[in-house]
This record gives C-alpha cells, structure tokens and sequence, in this order.
C-alpha cells in the first residue's frame, strides 16, 4: 500500500497558540504539566531552528558558553546524538559522560553526580537513567541551581521523544483535534507511549491503544483512551500509527507467548495498514526490531514511514527545549 499525502508544511497549527515568551520553566521533565502555551512556544521554535539548519544557518550564538553534561546511564544512539547536535547548534559546550569508566562505579548517586558537574561549571544536566521519577527528583533537589532535562527515565517519561513525535506529526496534519492515533504494542513498558498520551491529549487527539492484555494497562492510567486487544481494532481509519519496540530489557518472563507469536498478532505490516486511512504514516521511536514490532517493509517505506523523519526533527525540537529552559522567561 502506498500513501501519497505529501508533508503539509505545518507553518501554522490552528489548535496550537503561537505565545512569543517562554513560561520561564527551568527542567524538562514531563509532557504531564505542559500548558498548550508551552507547547505552542516549543514547536514554533523547533520550526524555526529546522529552518535555520536547513538553510545552514544554525543560531550558534544562542546559548554560547552555556555549559550541557550528558549523562546517559542507559543505552541511547537517537536521544544522545540529536542532543549533542542540538547543543552544538546552539553554541553550547558540551560534555558527553562515559559511564562505563565514571565514578558512578564506585558508587556515586546521581544527586552527587549531579553536584560535582555543578562545581565543574555545568549549567545543564541531560540525564537518562533507568529509574522512573529520578529525574523529577533531580530537578527538586537542585531546582535553581541546574537545568535537568529528562532524556528517559525508566517506564514513566521521555518528554522530548514525545515532542518531536508531535512536531513530526504537524507536518503532515496540522490540527489534531479528532485525529485518530493507534499507539501500538509493549505499552505497559513504554515512557514512549506515557509522554505521547499526555501530549496528543491535550492537542484533542483521539488515542487508541492496542497489545497484548499483559503489555498493555487499564484504561485508568490513561483517561480518554481506548483500550484493544486486536490490533486491527486500533488502526482502524487511524490517522497516524506509533508502534512501539518490544522492550525485552524491561519485561519479566511470560508476558507473551514467544516473539513469533507476538509477531503474527502485533506486528505492523503493510496489509493490517489496509484497514487505516488512506495516507496514514507511520511512526516508531526506534530502536527498531525488524519483523517484530513492524516489518521490514513498512519500516523502510518512505511513502509510509515517518522514522527517519523523527530521528532527524529531534535535532531541531531538542534545540527548542534547551533554548527555551536556559533563556528563561
Ligand atoms: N527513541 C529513543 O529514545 O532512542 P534511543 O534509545 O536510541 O535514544
């Protein structure tokens, strides 16, 4: 099946308010608590730095001299690498921590990581960890002393995936008041799935979960959404599809049958595709299990697929965020 809607460029979209000051908000930790101002203030901006790049004109002078630590105590290609070139961009300094070789095995805590980059003259903390809530915990501890950025923490968050998955959509579909939205797979493990909910939400997007019952929770933890089973019942006459990576790493065993089996029910392919709108696209956070999640064929079909799209959008949607937290109000 081959799509033919071409990117609307997305200069404007109606549901969102074009504010020209930020709310001065210092972290970045959740798509929870945003305000549509907020959010309006974040993609505006991200349309004008991917305009910027695109013209080879990246505003180095903006956050010249501002100092950025990234610490990422999980595996990460997409998230570090755009916000390094996003800081770069920027005019930022940045210092890319090797946790394999830093003191965090000896035994440091975060909080004293975290302290010790404050003295070394850093201004912002980029951090992935694999506990939910500890960048929260961050950001209260050190609340005027440091900006923290949330780039994933366990289960709970993953706020800038979420916005330059929404960035992403707008170029497609300007409004998404009423657009369906299939959120599909291993959601129960998915920080993905959780900040995509509460940010689409709030646009009046209509979203659709499916998965196996084990991978995914009740409706209580996400009001407004509708809960399937079937994967075919989520995408039907969807607008947009999100399949989500089977996260292995997170899972106990037994939650589903085997791989095979989770394929053959869940997996996005060209022909469950058949039962969406006629020009959805498709989009998945990535890393990708090939065959597993979405195949191969959907996953490298340019008419469909939106992934290499994300990828590329975090750059200038993570400029946006770090702009906006260190410039203040
Ligand atoms: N989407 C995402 O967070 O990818 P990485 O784990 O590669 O950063």
């Amino acid at each position: 099946m081959k799509a033919t809607a071409r990117s609307q460029s997305a200069k404007s979209s109606p549901s969102l308010p074009n504010p020209s000051n930020w709310s001065g908000r210092r972290h970045f930790i959740d798509t929870k608590d945003l305000t549509l101002e907020e959010i309006g203030y974040l993609i505006h901006l991200a349309r004008k730095y991917k305009n910027d790049l695109k013209a080879g004109k990246p505003p180095h002078s903006v956050l010249d001299g501002k100092v950025v630590a990234n610490l990422f105590y999980e595996n990460s290609t997409r998230t570090r690498c755009s916000f390094e070139l996003a800081s770069k961009h920027l005019g930022m300094v940045v210092l890319n921590l090797d946790m394999a070789v830093s003191s965090v095995k000896k035994g440091e805590t975060i909080e004293d990581t975290a302290r010790t980059l404050l003295a070394l003259g850093v201004h912002v903390i980029v951090q992935r960890h694999s506990l939910s809530g500890s960048a929260d915990r961050l950001a209260q501890i050190l609340h005027e002393e440091l900006h923290i950025v949330n780039a994933g923490d366990g289960t709970n968050a993953h706020p800038t995936q979420a916005l330059l998955d929404l960035f992403t959509m707008l170029e497609y579909k300007s409004d998404l008041k009423g657009a369906k939205i299939a959120i599909v797979g291993d959601v129960t493990h998915s920080r993905v799935a959780r900040s995509n909910f509460c940010l689409l939400r709030k646009l009046g997007a209509d979203i659709h979960f499916a998965g196996p019952p084990a991978l995914v929770p009740s409706d209580i933890e996400f009001p407004g959404a509708t809960m399937h089973s079937a994967l075919e019942d989520a995408i039907e006459q969807a607008d947009f599809v999100m399949a989500l990576r089977l996260q292995l790493e997170r899972q106990q065993a037994g939650l589903i049958p085997s791989i095979e089996e989770y394929a053959r029910l869940y997996r996005v392919d060209h022909k469950v595709l058949k039962r969406a709108k006629p020009h959805v696209k498709v989009l998945h956070p990535g890393p990708i299990n090939r065959g597993v999640e979405i195949s191969d064929e959907v996953a490298d079909d340019s008419d469909i697929s939106l992934i290499e799209k994300q990828v590329a959008n975090g750059v200038p949607t993570r400029m946006s965020v770090l702009s906006a937290i260190c410039r203040g109000a």
